[in-house]
């Protein structure tokens, strides 16, 4: 039914703010519209740092999936579940590290630089250095195309591509490949086997990445052949073996620009954060005692709103005429501070009213949001389970 397979996971290790509803949730709530989406509560992830303190993390677990869903994620689109509850995503971790260097994981930039902005914490762990073929597998045992993701995570997506191809350089010829995949390309009738094979010639002796891509499209068109030829025949075009891993492709998420109470970035390590289903009194309170442009001291002295953290929750939130106002009435003194920050505190209820709407009907009934994850778990174990047959036979690990 789909091409592309989106997957992402987060890690549960606190209450989502609106940080995370702008730089992440609004995104996936847009991608399930067009996508095949499976978002999953990446438990294991977070023990990796916070192996300490598992209350956090199992306190963290229902909350952020009830958040998921207040955004407008949505179960009948997306596959929701949660990771440990799929535990072929350890399987698949474990098979992998048999051939994944160690050198790859001493290089990946986020080991050394986590180690050294949490270095209160000993992550000298075998788990923690594992941190991103752990994901590998979250990502590759669902054949995903893509993987929306910060900046930061770009140098997992890269790890796990390395780790698909030389998973099936490795495993990727099995017993018989070229006679396989000859009698698969018989498959396609005489035509269309006539063309695949000269594109494949074109693009084997004279480098035609045309004829590659033509070749490729053919396949993708091939309703009729099994998923096992269909992989054969791509990995009989490029030379290769059978694909049995397919390399995902990182989906940039814009960075988060959304400004938190201080005016920097929104994060919890900054203490600056509202919650994405705050109660409204507490959501007044925490802007009203925003602090403002200094200069402001009494409410006749004039301000600029580029030195104030009010303004950059405007252009956030406000219309173009709200913010003609707040620059004229700032620059002349003809606003006071709190008079300007009530359409701030106004939008942001907006936008949580639906949030906290949605949410009322799962806090009331939590059974709903354990059938959700329940359902979504039994979805995600069936297809990681295909995946994971195909591996175990390539490992030679079949037995009967
Ligand atoms: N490492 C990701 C983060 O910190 C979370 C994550 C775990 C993830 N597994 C994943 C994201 C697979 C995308 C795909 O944000
Ligand atoms: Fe900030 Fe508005 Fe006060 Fe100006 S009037 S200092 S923009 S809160």
């Amino acid at each position: 039914m789909f091409a592309e397979r989106v997957l992402s996971g987060m890690r549960p290790t606190g209450s989502l703010h609106l940080g995370h509803y702008h730089g992440v949730l609004k995104n996936w709530v847009e991608m399930q519209q067009e996508f095949e989406c499976l978002f999953f509560v990446a438990d294991w992830h977070a023990l990796t740092t916070h192996y300490d303190t598992p209350e956090i993390i199992e306190q963290s677990v229902w909350d952020m999936v009830i958040d998921w869903l207040a955004a407008g994620v949505d179960p009948s689109r997306a596959t929701l579940f949660i990771q440990s509850k799929v535990p072929e995503h350890a399987e698949l971790h474990l098979l992998l590290s048999m051939i994944t260097p160690l050198g790859w994981l001493e290089r990946v930039p986020t080991y050394k630089d986590q180690q050294e902005k949490l270095s209160e914490k000993d992550l000298s762990t075998y788990g923690f250095l594992g941190y991103p073929l752990l994901q590998s597998a979250d990502i590759l045992i669902y054949r995903s195309t893509q993987v929306p993701v910060g900046e930061d995570q770009v140098p997992h997506i890269e790890f796990t591509r390395e780790i698909a191809r030389r998973f099936n350089h490795i495993y990727g010829r099995e017993p018989g490949f070229e006679e396989k995949a000859e009698a698969a390309v018989k498959k396609l009738g005489s035509k269309k086997a006539r063309l695949y094979t000269e594109l494949r010639t074109r693009f084997q002796e004279q480098g035609d990445d045309g004829a590659l891509e033509s070749a490729k499209s053919l396949l993708d068109e091939q309703q009729s052949l099994s998923i096992g030829d269909r992989e054969r025949l791509f990995g009989y075009l490029e030379g290769g073996g059978k694909m049995i891993l397919s390399e995902p492709e990182a989906m940039l998420t814009k960075a988060s620009k959304m400004p938190g109470l201080d005016g920097q970035k929104m994060s919890k390590s900054y203490n600056n954060t509202i919650t994405l289903r705050e109660d409204e009194a507490s959501v007044s309170k925490k802007i009203r005692t925003m602090p403002t442009d200094p200069a402001r001291v009494r409410r006749t002295d004039s301000g600029t709103p580029e030195k104030c953290p009010v303004w950059a929750l405007h252009q956030v939130y406000s219309s173009e005429d709200t913010k003609s106002w707040v620059r004229q009435g700032c620059a002349t003194a003809g606003i006071g501070c709190i008079e300007c920050k009530q359409p701030v505190i106004n939008a942001v209820l907006e936008e949580q009213k639906p949030m906290r709407e949605r949410a009322q009907l799962y806090l009331d009934d939590p059974t709903l949001v354990r059938n959700i994850i329940a359902d979504g778990c039994e979805k995600a174990r069936k297809l990681a389970g295909e995946t994971m047959r195909d591996v175990r036979e390539a490992m030679g690990l079949s037995y009967s």
